[in-house]
């Protein structure tokens, strides 16, 4: 009796793996577990058998019978959750990209021209020590250049780097002379923010220490990289400036993009338009990262990246680049 009922258990289940319809799972379940089945058939003649068979072979064929209900369920429910999907995979993907965001792509672009012209890239801490933004860049305490950038503190006595120019210290002390380093990098300064101003926004300083750097170098390399960089021919000029770890400093200016000069809204009717603080590195601060000025001279730039990804990609409002909004980066979608 023990082998047929085991028989039936197993071609019983045997026959129901290969079922995938519901009504057919409920015929197999008659089949084997109705009143006409064997396993009732056996279940009957259970009076029959002796006091001490009907012991054991009771409770095997009930355990029997109640193994074969629930994998009859189980069958059922999983026919109904099973989710049949019309896949066609000859379908095309309209998977979306990624983007990089338009600060990244400027100063990626950037980068690259400058590599190629032989700049390495450097990179410092954003909580920088007083001595690297400010005291190894010819601005002691108390002076009033300080006041040019708003500077955030931090508690510890070090501050957010207000300019990316304390890459120019490391560098110089790190690798001395002769150099040619570019360091793009996030800068903070505690501004009141509008369309064209944030407390975090994108700097991309460069330097050249060597034998007899002059300002034609300078210029040579500022005209090389923006024309490059807008793929056209554009001017530079120099305007007076100050800054304490330049001398003579410089503001740089750039035929406007939008007019090639001509004047127009966006250069104010001017043809120009400011694009960078520069000049000749000054003597003190060569010689307080260990480069003897008599012997080497150098020249360093130092531009907002934001700026220049708002120009270059037409973008009105700066506050739109911190925002995180998906639809302002969507539009930057890599091809
Ligand atoms: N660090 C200056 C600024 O943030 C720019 C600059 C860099 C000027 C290098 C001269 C030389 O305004």
């Amino acid at each position: 009796m023990n082998e047929k009922m085991m028989n039936i258990k197993k071609i019983a289940l045997e026959e129901l793996k290969d079922l995938n319809k519901e009504a057919d799972v409920l015929n197999c379940k008659a089949k084997y577990l109705g009143k006409k089945s064997e396993l009732n058939e056996l279940l009957s003649s259970l009076k029959d058998l002796s006091v001490e068979e009907k012991k054991v072979m009771g409770p095997l064929l009930n355990q029997t019978k109640r193994e074969l209900e629930e994998a009859f369920s189980k069958k059922i429910e999983e026919i109904n959750n099973h989710i049949d999907y019309d896949f066609d995979e000859t379908l095309p993907v309209y998977a979306k990209t990624g983007s990089l965001h338009p600060v990244t792509l400027v100063i990626k672009d950037m980068t690259d021209i400058l590599k190629r012209m032989g700049f390495t890239v450097v990179s410092g801490p954003e909580m920088e020590k007083e001595y690297y933004n400010f005291e190894a860049l010819n601005i002691p305490k108390d002076h009033p250049a300080r006041d040019m950038q708003d500077t955030y503190y931090l508690s510890n006595g070090d501050l957010l780097r207000t300019h990316t120019s304390p890459n120019q210290v490391r560098a110089m002390q790190k690798y001395g002379a002769p150099l040619k380093v570019c360091a793009p990098g996030r800068v903070f300064r505690n501004e009141d923010m509008d369309a064209n101003h944030e407390t975090t926004f994108f700097q991309l300083e460069g330097m050249v220490i060597d034998k007899g750097v002059s300002i034609s170098n300078l210029i040579y390399v500022m005209r090389s990289l923006l024309s490059e960089t807008f793929k056209k021919d554009v001017r530079v000029r120099l305007r007076p400036g100050f800054f304490p770890f330049t001398e003579p400093s410089f503001e740089l200016d750039c035929s406007c993009l939008m007019c090639d000069g001509k004047g127009c809204p966006t250069c104010k009717g001017a043809g120009w338009i400011e694009f960078c603080g520069c000049g000749m590195i000054h003597p003190n601060v060569l010689r307080e990262s260990g480069i003897d000025p008599e012997e080497y001279t150098g020249f360093a730039f130092g531009f907002g990246v934001t700026r220049l990804a708002m120009m270059k990609y037409k973008i009105g409002d700066i506050r739109v680049l911190n925002s995180g909004d998906v639809r302002a980066l969507n539009e930057f979608e890599v091809e």
